[in-house]
């Protein structure tokens, strides 16, 4: 097959942070693309982070605006594009294996065209291995050219090419694009995009460019329309939401966005991810202030050694982390405190590794997303020296997980014989006859109850049982 490459990645110009101001692109799609999609199907298969389940509902609107219709049957959709995630080797490995059972479907429909999207894509080594081994493969795209899909697509239709188009820039602001929301009462909000952190073991900055922040106008016109609509939930994405606002010409951050956003009439606010040294005390007011911003906080701290933290690049001590949730829970006193912690970053001695554990304790996190260090190409730690064993990793992870876990559980007793309000998502997987939804705290519960018209409701109930990874309770009349 032969190769149209309009841009291929470059790690060396992801890491360069120039202007300033970044430009915002306002989407509109040519005349002559819009019924490239006309009798055909789509299916996109979304992993890794939130941020790139936004990206599919973009991208989702973008191509039924062309005249494609979601398919019921994804794995033989006409159009299947993978949405990747590239922030550790084994989300990276499940990828490669669902394009391996694609390449099967490929070969009993030659008429399919497949694309591979997202952060993956941004890594050389990545998309030159799809280049030179993955031959089925038509479109690659990345993180920065969504708007680029109606293009790439109807050039990939009429070369019948592989075509290539990542680009490896600060990225821009795309606005107006369409969406398909997966939820009619639970939205994600984009605030920002990018990352300027460069923590030592991290992708993310290379992948999805330099941080961004949205102009406050389309933010509040954004929200004010869900309202409209009945949308219950908001939550505001970035890669670290505090410093939202940095980049902007007029002063005005992430606190200031918070207050302006309870007054849209919005019920519930949540946001992720925070960095801790860009937590400021107008945000911690904020929530404390506003009735709809909710008590819960996904603070990631990766680990509870200074050492450990100053390789990582964090900029924050234990000691820093420690005063800031304290603070917070002095204005938010029934705060839920969740987080990430990486164990067997390179050097990781038992001592920090201990350290870690002594923080997790102090912490009283609710929750956290635990991970082992995963080496990623073209970052400073993957040249750092790794004395660990794989086996010694995976006993801290599993060592690690019995106090987090023990974190989830007494998270759930604290409610227990309390009434909460839960946002009811649908039918549980939790039983017949049961429906679940999440509490202010985040807190999953399931309730016995049929009445699907609930759907989307906030109601009221009283818990029963606390397990480790959810509630159980009765609906209150
Ligand atoms: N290895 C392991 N975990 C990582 N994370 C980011 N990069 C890596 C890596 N190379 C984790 C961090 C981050 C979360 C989104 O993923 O904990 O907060
Ligand atoms: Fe990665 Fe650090 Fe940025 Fe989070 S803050 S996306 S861990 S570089």
């Amino acid at each position: 097959m032969k190769n149209i490459k309009f841009a291929m990645p470059s790690l060396k110009d992801a890491r360069m942070r120039k202007s300033k101001i970044v430009p915002t692109i306002r989407y509109t799609v040519e005349e002559k693309y819009k019924t490239l999609g006309l009798n055909k199907s789509y299916a996109i298969f979304t992993y890794g982070c939130q941020g790139n389940e936004a990206d599919s509902e973009v991208m989702a609107g973008i191509l039924e605006e062309i005249g494609y219709e979601k398919s019921s049957d994804p794995m033989n959709a006409d159009l299947v594009i993978l949405n990747t995630c590239a922030i550790r080797e084994n989300a990276e490995q499940r990828i490669w294996g669902v394009l391996g059972q694609l390449k099967g479907k490929k070969r009993e429909n030659p008429d399919m065209l497949i694309g591979i999207a997202g952060c993956m894509p941004q890594e050389e080594n990545t998309t030159n291995k799809i280049l030179e081994s993955y031959g089925f493969i038509d479109l690659v795209i990345g993180t920065h050219n969504k708007n680029h899909l109606p293009k790439l697509l109807f050039e990939a239709y009429m070369t019948k090419a592989k075509v290539v188009e990542v680009i490896s820039s600060e990225g821009e602001i795309l606005e107006d694009a369409p969406k398909v929301r997966e939820s009619h009462h639970k939205a994600w909000v984009n605030i920002m995009y990018g990352c300027d952190e460069f923590c030592t073991y991290c992708i993310v900055p290379y992948t999805r460019g330099k941080e961004r922040s949205r102009a406050k106008e389309d933010i509040l016109k954004e929200v004010e329309e869900l309202v409209s609509l009945g949308y219950k939930e908001i939550t505001l994405l970035g890669q670290n939401v505090n410093a939202y606002g940095k980049d902007l010409e007029v002063k005005y951050t992430f606190g200031d966005l918070l207050y302006d956003l309870d007054k849209t009439g919005i019920q519930r606010i949540r946001y992720t991810t925070s960095h801790p040294r860009d937590l400021d005390e107008l945000t911690m007011q904020a929530m404390h202030d506003c009735k709809s911003v909710m008590p819960h906080l996904h603070l990631p701290v990766q680990s509870g050694d200074n050492e450990i933290l100053r390789r990582m690049n964090r900029k924050y001590t234990y000691e820093v982390y420690m005063e800031k949730i304290n603070q917070l829970r002095k204005l938010v006193p029934d705060l839920a405190l969740t987080t990430d912690i990486i164990v067997g970053f390179p050097n990781e001695t038992k001592e920090q590794f201990a350290n870690t554990l002594k923080l997790v304790q102090n912490a009283k996190f609710e929750g956290a997303y635990t991970f082992i260090y995963s080496k990623r190409e073209g970052t400073p730690a993957a040249s750092m020296p790794d004395d660990i064993t794989e086996e010694e990793k995976h006993k801290r992870l599993e060592e690690l997980n019995i106090y987090v876990n023990q974190g989830y559980l007494e998270g759930h007793k604290r409610f227990l014989n309390q009434v909460v309000e839960v946002l009811v998502d649908g039918p549980s997987k939790n039983g017949e006859g049961m429906m679940c939804g999440y509490t202010p705290h985040l807190k999953l519960t399931h309730f016995k109850c049929e009445d699907l018209s609930l759907i989307g409701q906030i109601v009221k109930i009283k818990i029963t049982e606390a397990k480790t990874w959810f509630m159980i309770g009765e609906l209150c009349e």
